[in-house]
């Protein structure tokens, strides 16, 4: 099942499984794409942070039971739906935060990649180990492995299929921050309060200008983020930020 937890501006979405490692079977990867279909249009949610229940799993990746039992149809769906997932967490107009307290293997680690940050626990394991099942990654790991970390670790991780402890994670830039497993969440929910006090409009600008910088054309990108920088100067985001520098004072986003 999936869970949601609110405070604030900030929603916990907790994937509990923890009988299969949080594998993702198709009720628990529909739920999961529904909720975040919702957080998405939410416009009191700010900020999305992903983890998984317990404290041995992530999301130990796709239900392997429940994929041995596909063909070729049904694999195109399921393939579709766990894209559906990495694009809502990937585009959605607010910061993603994955917080990685165990494996986060093959689905596990491609969700985490879609993923604006991830922090992870010291305890964390990170793989496409897809090619063992004789498969490949199928929610996006082959090309957001590459973006992230660059092509050498994609094609070392993903053609060997091995799986990484969280400090090689943190060496390869997979993760940003390794904390101990008790206080993963709560520095992830500190970030998560401190993004959540900015423009939202800010972020989601931020979000989207970052999104296109490794795709489509390098001069059509800088044309659009110089009419992002230009459209926020209608925002009163805008005035409040700066009219509170210039007042040494705290300034106050509405997200208007
Ligand atoms: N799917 C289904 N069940 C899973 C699972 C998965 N991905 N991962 C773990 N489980 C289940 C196990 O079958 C086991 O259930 P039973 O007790 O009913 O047998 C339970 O979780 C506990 O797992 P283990 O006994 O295996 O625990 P362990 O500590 O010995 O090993 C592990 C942990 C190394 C993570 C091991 O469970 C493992 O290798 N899991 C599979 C990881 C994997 O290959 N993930 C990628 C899946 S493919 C994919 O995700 C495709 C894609 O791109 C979308």
């Amino acid at each position: 099942m999936i869970s949601v937890s609110r405070e604030d501006a900030v929603a916990v979405v907790t994937v509990d499984r923890q009988d299969a490692l949080n594998a993702l079977d198709l009720p628990t990867l529909t739920e999961l794409r529904d909720r975040l279909l919702e957080l998405r249009d939410d416009g009191d949610v700010r900020i999305v942070v992903l983890t998984g229940a317990g404290e041995r799993a992530f999301i130990a990746g796709a239900d392997i039971k429940y994929m041995s039992g596909l063909d070729v149809d049904g694999a195109q769906a399921w393939g579709d739906l766990g894209h559906n997932c990495a694009q809502l967490l990937e585009t959605m107009p607010k910061v993603s935060i994955a917080a990685v307290n165990g494996f986060a293997l093959g689905g596990g680690c491609e969700l985490a990649l879609a993923c604006d940050l991830r922090y992870a626990s010291t305890r964390a394991k990170f793989g496409q180990p897809e090619v063992n099942l004789a498969v490949i990654p199928g929610w996006g790991g082959t090309q957001r492995l590459a973006r992230v970390c660059g092509l050498g670790v994609a094609k070392d991780l993903v053609l060997t299929g091995r799986v990484i402890d969280a400090e090689e994670a943190l060496r390869i830039g997979l993760v940003s921050t390794l904390c101990e497993p008790d206080e993963l969440l709560d520095r992830v929910l500190a970030t998560a309060r401190e993004l959540g006090a900015k423009s939202p409009l800010a972020l989601a600008a931020a979000k989207a200008a970052v999104n296109h910088s490794l795709q489509g054309d390098h001069v059509e990108n800088l044309t659009g983020e110089a009419e992002r920088f230009a459209d926020l100067f209608a925002s009163e985001d805008q005035k409040e930020g700066m009219a509170a520098f210039i007042e040494k004072r705290d300034a106050t986003f509405t997200g208007r």
